[in-house]
């Protein structure tokens, strides 16, 4: 019986079909979506720490509008998320339990801190521009409830890009001083933007498995590959200079040829050394503790309503 399971779920994964909650699927298929979609709503909602940062400091009432909009999405993406996750029998509380014991990762992205007002416009550029790399082609992921949850995000994502993106024009087309905030900024979110991609394919253990099952339909070099290739014109256009002197067109390749980020600094901020990690962790935990009364009290209102029914 087992093999017969075993043989509808790899056929339905060679004609791109899609997996549902309630079909026969491996353990390593389940516990490889659980990883990585917890991992990715922990992302989501981590992520709105660094740029919640500045609502309360937005230059202007459009700004802060825009930007208020903006970390609600991101809240909203980490539960569409966590609740894919939830239809493959993992609950949100042990999930969020998770991330804030250390036993599950986010993005290594949301460690880096917000040091000027530039960065909102930069983290919707580049940030932004690379989780919609790396989310369009999850659209299409083997697994139903998360593809589907993609579509959602991925539209999200685009005016969260172009927010960014004209931020930063916006601030091209000021002062010195602008530009200069601008440059710094790019400056130091280049690097860990190309790190969001993961390690290189060489080093990524999960990649090869993750491309069988039709979870992952890219490498992670495919990707980074792509969104230099997009990013580039647009940082001619927005008059800014990517620091890396190995970038350039490659004609023979038809892509452009890069530099590697500092994978050892990738390696010590996804263990947890970054130099905002204690901070976002112990944040978290803080809200989460927080809440606990409401918590406590809808499930008491919850059996009260069932008691009464
Ligand atoms: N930050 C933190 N951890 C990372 C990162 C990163 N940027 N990249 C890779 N890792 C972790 C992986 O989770 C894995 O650890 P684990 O096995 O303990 O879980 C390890 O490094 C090795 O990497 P890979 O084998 O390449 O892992 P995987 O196949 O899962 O690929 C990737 C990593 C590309 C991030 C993939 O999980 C993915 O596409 N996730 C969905 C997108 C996502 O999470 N985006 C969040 C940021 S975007 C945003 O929220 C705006």
């Amino acid at each position: 019986h087992e093999d017969e399971l075993q043989e509808l779920f790899e056929a339905t994964i060679a004609r791109h079909d899609r997996l549902e909650p309630r079909d026969w699927m491996p353990e390593g298929y389940r516990r490889t979506l659980v990883r990585q979609i917890a991992q990715h709503a922990h992302s989501e909602i981590i992520g709105m720490q660094p740029e919640g940062n500045w609502i309360g400091r937005a230059p202007s009432l459009r700004r802060k509008a825009v930007l208020l909009a903006k970390v609600q999405d991101e809240a909203g993406h980490g539960l569409y998320l966590y609740s894919a996750t939830e239809t493959l029998g993992v609950s949100r509380d042990e999930l969020t339990e998770m991330l804030i014991d250390g036993r599950q990762k986010y993005s290594s992205i949301f460690n880096y801190p917000t040091l000027s007002y530039a960065d909102v416009g930069t983290i919707g550029w580049l940030v932004d521009g690379a989780a919609i790399c790396n989310q369009v082609p999850l659209c299409r992921t083997s697994f139903g409830p998360y593809g589907r949850a993609m579509i959602r995000v991925c539209k999200e994502e685009s005016f969260h890009q172009r927010q960014g993106f004209e931020l930063l024009m916006t601030m091209m087309r000021g002062t010195e001083e602008q530009q200069a905030m601008v440059q710094e900024s790019v400056d130091r979110f280049w690097w860990p933007a190309l790190m969001m991609f993961g390690p290189p394919d060489a080093d990524s253990p999960n990649t090869a498995q993750s491309m069988a099952w039709g979870i992952k339909t890219h490498t992670n070099d495919e990707l980074r590959q792509k969104f230099v290739d997009m990013t580039v014109p647009q940082a001619a256009r927005l008059g800014v200079t990517l620091p890396d002197p190995d970038l350039r067109w490659n004609p023979e390749r038809g892509h452009h040829d890069f530099g590697q980020p500092d994978w050892q600094e990738f390696a010590r901020v996804v263990k947890g050394h970054g130099p905002c990690n204690a901070q976002r962790v112990a944040h978290r935990r803080q809200a989460w503790e927080d809440g606990a009364w409401v918590r406590e009290a809808a499930t008491a209102y919850a059996a009260k309503q069932e008691e009464s029914a």
